[in-house]
């Protein structure tokens, strides 16, 4: 039987960051993961992370890589009707992004943790959760063919969306809310120049399509596709003609193609769990929330969630006092909700639902409005960059 303050389920940049975080604080925890630390930083997922975010990384010491190859960006435009439209971040809303790829994090906490041996446990099987309604949770699982138990103060569950956290709370105390979309994303990734030196959001008769960058010689391009596809059916040369189709001209001239050496369609979801808290265990990140990736907020909401649940247990241990962790679900999900709802407006704004003209030229309306109007210019800006915290 081992024993810790904060027992951490799942490995994933919101796991990590936590258990980073506390032990910045003087607060001890042990974190389990199913799989190897190389399959968990070797999944490419985004890149763009709010300045908050970032300052929260820097806060929990694994900053500096971060800052010497991340990208600044202040802007990003909006092509629609063959032309494009800036965005100006930093005019409108005070605050920059930075381009940093979600695995290049995910390699830094990984480096860091490490420095602490036997915090995180790797390719942890049969996790299960115990007593999570009384004050002494315990946690059952298999490491190196052996049953072990872990007794804990707190449980994090940091395990995403198809983990046991949430799974082991009562269903009926949970309330669920979920928005399926009916299209994928196909993402490639390449070692080419980017189109543009800011990221492209592109909305097109044919389909959304999305310009992004890992660094200024490695692209990452998104086109919407219909969910049954599979990566079979789109070899590169099929990729970068249906890109090159949807752009405007002054962005397709741009366009370098080459070889893809990652190519994945991921579905789209809009997905909240109320609350994120049941007795001593705490849902963090992807096991409480999931939002389309067209807003780039299902990093930066775990970030959030994970700065809020680390104040309320610091504070716990530092003062006794349980408010801010009574507070953490109403807290973490007032700006689940608010960036969802944004996610969500950008996500249907940006993509073809169906081939119904009405909304067509809705689209196109609210994106000239968009071009013309800086009220609405600054509104989507603000979200963008990430709403300041309560
Ligand atoms: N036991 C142990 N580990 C588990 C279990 C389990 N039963 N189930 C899942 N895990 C691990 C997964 O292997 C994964 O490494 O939990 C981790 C969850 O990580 P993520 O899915 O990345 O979730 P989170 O850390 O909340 O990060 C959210 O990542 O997926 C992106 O778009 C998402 O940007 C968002 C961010
Ligand atoms: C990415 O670079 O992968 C990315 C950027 C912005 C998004 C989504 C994904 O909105």
């Amino acid at each position: 039987m081992r024993r810790t303050q904060v027992a951490i389920v799942g490995a994933g940049p919101s796991g990590l960051l936590l258990s980073q975080l506390l032990a910045s604080q003087g607060v001890d925890s042990v974190v389990l993961e199913r799989e190897s630390p190389e399959h968990v930083q070797g999944r490419i997922r985004a890149g763009l992370l709010e300045w908050t975010t970032v300052e929260l990384l820097q806060e929990a010491g694994i900053g500096a890589r971060m800052m010497r190859e991340g990208l600044v960006h202040d802007g990003f435009d909006v092509a629609f009707a063959d032309g494009g439209h800036r965005i100006d971040l930093k005019g409108l809303s005070g605050r920059s992004m930075l381009v940093y790829g979600q695995n290049e994090l995910q390699k830094d906490l990984i480096e860091a943790r490490s420095a602490e041996p036997d915090t995180v446990l790797w390719q942890v099987h049969d996790v299960a959760l115990h007593d999570i309604g009384t004050c002494a949770p315990r946690l059952t699982y298999a490491h190196a063919d052996r049953r072990h138990e872990l007794h804990c103060d707190f449980v994090a569950g940091c395990d995403g969306f198809h983990g046991v956290s949430r799974a082991a709370i009562p269903v009926e105390k949970l309330t669920q809310y979920e928005r399926t979309y009916p299209f994928g994303w196909l993402g490639l990734l390449a070692d080419v120049p980017p189109l543009h030196e800011e990221l492209v959001y592109v909305h097109h008769e044919r389909g959304f399509a999305l310009c992004s960058m890992r660094s200024h010689g490695r692209s990452r391009y998104y086109v919407q596709c219909p969910l049954e596809d599979k990566i079979e059916h789109w070899p590169d040369s099929r990729f970068w003609d249906e890109l090159h189709a949807r752009l405007p001209e002054r962005y397709a001239r741009q366009l370098v193609s080459g070889p893809s050496f990652e190519k994945s369609i991921v579905p789209l979801r809009s997905f909240v769990t109320e609350p994120m808290h049941f007795g001593r265990l705490y849902l963090v990140g992807d096991a409480a929330h999931i939002v389309p990736p067209t807003g780039a907020k299902g990093l930066n909401l775990a970030a959030a969630d994970v700065r809020v649940l680390a104040q309320g247990i610091v504070e716990f241990y530092r003062a006794g006092s349980p408010t801010l962790l009574e507070e953490y679900s109403a807290r973490a999900l007032g700006r689940v909700w608010k960036a969802t709802r944004f996610s969500w407006w950008f996500t249907t704004l940006l993509h073809r639902f169906s081939a119904d003209p009405f909304a067509e030229r809705l689209q196109l309306a609210e994106l000239e409005y968009l071009a013309g109007s800086a009220a609405a210019a600054r509104s989507l800006a603000e979200n963008y960059v990430g709403l300041s915290f309560d």
